[in-house]
């Protein structure tokens, strides 16, 4: 049976390609989107999300998340990475839709008691809505059967910083509190998500195959991979936000080491994931092998069946 799925997301070049994944996989049901800032701001996160459906011709409801972190002050989106829209140089169009009434964090404690036990919640930008909707209800991690996190570096070190990963670099507080206080997790961090790295001739594949959206994909990551190449570091693109859905179905593809974790909230190592023996919250699952030629083609065998 599929599992039941919501992507809390600030697409994003790879959170575009992990939501073409997610309904592209029929081992997924796609119940709706939530939106943060990150890559983009929260306004054109939900823009973005709202564009990227309506192109796939998939109609689940959007719900706008909170604009800002929990404790530090907004950053400005990361444009050099994802482009000033969050597309690299693809062009958006204004979408039809709207988000729903309920913010982020609402719509996410309900949906979860809806679905007790069976809904998957996989965040791939930084944690704000998730922390807060444990702050609105503290069974929130329990309701679900795992929240999948695309964030963290245990021993890769970092991607924003030489320590921090972006998503938890953007919101630190949200994620000590939700390790501190959460259950359930996954940690889906740049230990494995850095060996999981395609360069521009996948891409190119994958257009031939699925014309529209894989188009689009090709376009996107062909701005991705120019910045991976001003970095310097890798022969492609990192496959961060995809690795994480594919986690949601495929965890055998996996290995993990369970830790109990903390992050760094203030100064230069600000956003650094830390293996706490000490920390009162429950062990996490931090993801620290993968198979990444499975997962690669997992990715590229679904979304090429995509208009
Ligand atoms: O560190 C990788 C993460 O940062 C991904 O979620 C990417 O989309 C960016 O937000
Ligand atoms: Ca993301």
């Amino acid at each position: 049976m599929a599992i039941k799925l919501i992507i809390d997301t600030d697409p994003g070049i790879d959170d575009a390609m992990a939501l073409f994944y997610a309904i592209s996989d029929p081992g997924i049901e796609l119940i709706a989107l939530t939106t943060v800032f990150g890559n983009v701001t929260t306004t054109q996160a939900t823009r973005n999300a709202l564009f990227l459906l309506e192109t796939a011709g998939i109609d689940i409801p959007v719900s706008e998340g909170l604009h800002k972190p929990r404790e530090l002050l907004a950053y400005p989106p990361s444009s050099h990475v994802h482009g000033t829209e969050g597309f690299g140089n693809l062009l958006i169009e204004q979408p039809k839709g709207q988000a729903v009434s309920e913010s982020a964090p609402e719509f996410l404690v309900e949906m979860a008691r809806a679905h007790k036990g069976e809904l998957v919640v996989c965040p791939i930008g930084p944690l704000t809505n998730i922390a807060a909707a444990l702050d609105l209800d503290p069974e929130f991690c329990n309701n679900l059967k795992r929240l999948v996190i695309m964030g963290g570096s245990l021993r890769a070190g970092g991607n924003i910083t030489p320590v921090a990963e972006a998503n938890i670099y953007h919101d630190p507080h949200a994620a000590d509190f939700l390790f501190r206080h959460g259950s359930n997790i996954t940690l889906v961090g740049l230990d494995v998500t850095n060996r999981v790295i395609c360069s521009r001739d996948y891409f190119r594949k994958l257009a031939e195959q699925s014309p529209i959206l894989g188009g689009m994909v090709n376009q996107m990551a062909d701005f991705y991979i120019d910045f991976y190449e001003t970095v310097g570091k890798f022969e492609g693109c990192g496959m961060h936000d995809p690795s994480a859905l594919i986690n949601c179905v495929a965890p055998d593809l996996f290995v993990t080491e369970d830790h109990k974790l903390s992050v760094i909230c203030c100064g230069e190592q600000s956003g650094e994931t830390i293996s706490d023996s000490s920390s009162v919250g429950e062990a996490v699952k931090v993801c620290v092998g993968v198979d990444a030629d499975a997962v690669k083609k997992k990715f590229f065998e679904n979304v090429a069946k995509l208009k």
